[in-house]
């Protein structure tokens, strides 16, 4: 195991079994049980335990110590910043994403001259997107399945991955096709970054400015969480939002209000090389 959930402190709230991304905490009896083979020690239950009764275990190579934030306004957004995946149906105003694009535009560019766009899909739209996105998902899989027994030959751990990956954007689907959102988090918004496709870097300069932008909302109360996936299925997510045949997206974000916050800061062990 590499968390320990103290009884005695454990309210029974469900925090920790909502935000876990690994589905290793339930809670039964207003007690939280976390399954250990599951646990991935990424933290996110130590930090949204409001009781403060998540710990980590201290000899294993991914231990974490928890704190509460402290220091400046901007040590505290740096300490507290988690990705949220579960938000509150309340629109972010437009006025609020055009300054998050603000403030996105101001990280750095590699030709300096900040050749980005920002697509903001809101609503409905949002939806749509999500849809275009999980098509795009199967797609890529699709394409290679015929080359699968032969990969299985050659290369048996990239066919495994594949297989695994077809099987998740298979329940993605089936997850949409009921009316869930498992790529979106049925965020109010999302804001995708695209690049000129002729730019080496535009990758790099789109994940600077994401990076800004959700640090910004992070400071207005707006919680965000990066979107691997759009990325992926970054051609469907063009044609669906129009993007000019020579940009493309090399990053997106969900954004909304949280329907909880992350209390404590999780620190985690860092690997540094010196050479000196
Ligand atoms: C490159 C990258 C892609 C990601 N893609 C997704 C995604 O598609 N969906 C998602 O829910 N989270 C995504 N995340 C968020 C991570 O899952 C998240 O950072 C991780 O759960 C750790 O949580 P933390 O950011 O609170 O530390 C992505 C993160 C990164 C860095």
């Amino acid at each position: 195991m590499s968390v320990v959930i103290s009884e005695a402190c454990c309210t029974g709230c469900r925090l920790c079994e909502m935000v876990c991304p690994a589905k290793a905490i339930r809670v039964e009896n207003k007690k939280a049980v976390v399954t250990n083979s599951r646990c991935i020690s990424c933290g996110h239950c130590a930090a949204a335990c409001h009781a403060g009764a998540v710990v980590s275990e201290t000899d294993t190579p991914k231990a974490f110590i928890v704190h509460e934030p402290t220091g400046s306004p901007v040590e505290c957004i740096l300490q507290g910043k988690r990705s949220v995946r579960e938000f509150l149906a309340d629109a972010v105003p437009r006025e609020v994403l055009e300054e998050l694009v603000r403030y996105g535009e101001m990280a750095p560019s590699s030709r300096n001259t900040r050749g980005r766009k920002y697509y903001i899909v809101t609503g409905d739209r949002v939806t749509e997107l999500e849809r275009e996105v999980i098509r795009g998902l199967n797609r890529k899989v699709g394409s290679v399945k015929l080359f699968l027994p032969l990969l299985k030959i050659f290369n048996r751990k990239k066919a495994e991955s594949l297989t695994s990956l077809g099987r998740l954007f298979a329940s993605m689907q089936n997850a949409y096709d009921e009316g869930r959102h498992p790529v979106l988090c049925g965020a109010p918004a999302v804001i995708c970054i695209a690049s000129p496709v002729s730019n080496l870097q535009g990758k790099d300069d789109c994940v600077c400015s994401e990076q800004y932008l959700m640090l910004y909302a992070e400071s207005i109360g707006l919680a965000s969480c990066i979107n691997g996936f759009t990325q992926i299925a970054h051609k469907e997510a063009e044609a669906y939002l129009g993007v000019d045949a020579d940009y493309r997206i090399e990053a997106a974000v969900m954004l909304g209000y949280p329907k909880y916050l992350y209390r404590k800061y999780v620190e985690y062990k860092r690997d540094i090389v010196w050479k000196e």
